[in-house]
């Protein structure tokens, strides 16, 4: 029944209608609990909340669905706007994107070309970028152009890997000459057997397999998990092979687990919490209510509240 709602949550995640009625009506149904407001004002508020309470965050202004070149441009320009705000306002955040947003499904040359204008702002203010990882079609092609711009921006941007994936342990090893700057996460949306691991154990083994593999490569790694499970065998893996806590973060979503993003900011861990906001929240919701079904109850009472 739990996996029927789920893959029920997940399509519905991809359907175009729903996206637009929930641009035009802002946040409904509790979707506040995830998203940060509808404005970077709102964001900065959120985040500069956070920062004091010692955690850090990513900004993320969603966006899904970009089929012209002016809205991949327009996506682009709100990236930079993020990162300015950023900036000007002291707040202690990097940035993170998804590359369909920027018109990766349109053209490579294009998204490349909004990839490096963001790129070059964020080096300018010495910041951060991450591109998400989407689905698995999306998955070689956002490798080859993490690569490209690790070669022309260095450490100024990085990328993520999914622990349900297949390939995945593979990728970690190709990209160790890379060096590079990893989120691994166990994977958010929904693909077939052929490609990723339908049972949750062997996601849940497999992303502990690859966690461990990044650190001792000695690359820096964002653990992006609920999972506290994960977060203790993490905490005791890195004690036991000396690994310094300035090479891995941990990450949350915002909104998720704020008791324990607060904890493991007081232990003395870097803390990060994912940050989205902007009116494109239906696709971001969904999928958050996918993963944890219970939250639909949660949805359910909000829409009958005032
Ligand atoms: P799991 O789903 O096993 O959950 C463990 C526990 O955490 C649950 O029992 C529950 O208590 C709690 N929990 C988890 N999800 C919850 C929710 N929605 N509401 C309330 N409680 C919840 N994926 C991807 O494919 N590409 C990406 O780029 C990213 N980026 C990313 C960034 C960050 C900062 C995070 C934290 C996650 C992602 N993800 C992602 C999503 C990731 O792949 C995964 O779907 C979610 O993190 C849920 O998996 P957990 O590791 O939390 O474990």
């Amino acid at each position: 029944m739990e996996q029927l709602l789920r893959d029920a949550l997940l399509f519905l995640s991809k359907n175009r209608t729903a996206n637009r009625a929930a641009k035009r009506y802002g946040l409904r149904f509790g979707a506040s609990r995830f998203v940060a407001g509808e404005t970077i004002q709102t964001a900065i508020d959120a985040v500069r909340g956070l920062n004091k309470q010692g955690i850090v965050a990513t900004l993320d202004h969603l966006g899904e669905f970009v089929f012209s070149e002016e809205e991949a441009t327009e996506s682009a320009d709100f990236c930079i706007k993020t990162l300015d705000s950023i900036h000007q306002s002291g707040v202690r955040s990097n940035l993170s994107l998804k590359m369909t947003q920027l018109g990766l499904d349109i053209s490579r040359d294009l998204c490349m070309s909004n990839m490096r204008r963001i790129l070059d702002r964020a080096s300018q203010y010495g910041n951060f970028v991450r591109i998400d990882m989407e689905d698995y079609a999306h998955n070689e092609i956002t490798l080859d152009i993490f690569k490209e711009l690790r070669r022309e921006y260095g450490e100024t941007v990085g990328t993520v890997i999914q622990a349900y994936l297949y390939r995945s342990e593979a990728d970690i090893d190709d990209l160790n000459r890379f060096k590079p700057n990893l989120r691994l996460v166990k994977g958010a949306y929904k693909e077939p057997p052929e490609v990723a691991f339908p049972k949750k154990e062997d996601v849940d083994r497999n992303f502990i397999k690859i966690i461990e593999k990044h650190l001792l490569y000695g690359n820096y790694a964002a653990i992006a998990t609920h999972d506290e499970h994960i977060i203790h065998h993490v905490k005791r893996f890195v004690k036991e092979n000396h690994i310094p806590n300035s090479q891995f973060e941990f990450q949350m979503l915002y909104g998720i687990r704020v008791q324990l993003q607060q904890e493991l900011a007081k232990e003395g861990y870097t803390m990060r919490v994912y940050v989205p906001y902007g009116n494109d929240w239906y696709g971001y919701f969904m999928r958050r209510l996918a993963e944890r079904p219970a939250n639909v109850g949660f949805v359910v009472k909000s829409m009958f509240k005032k």
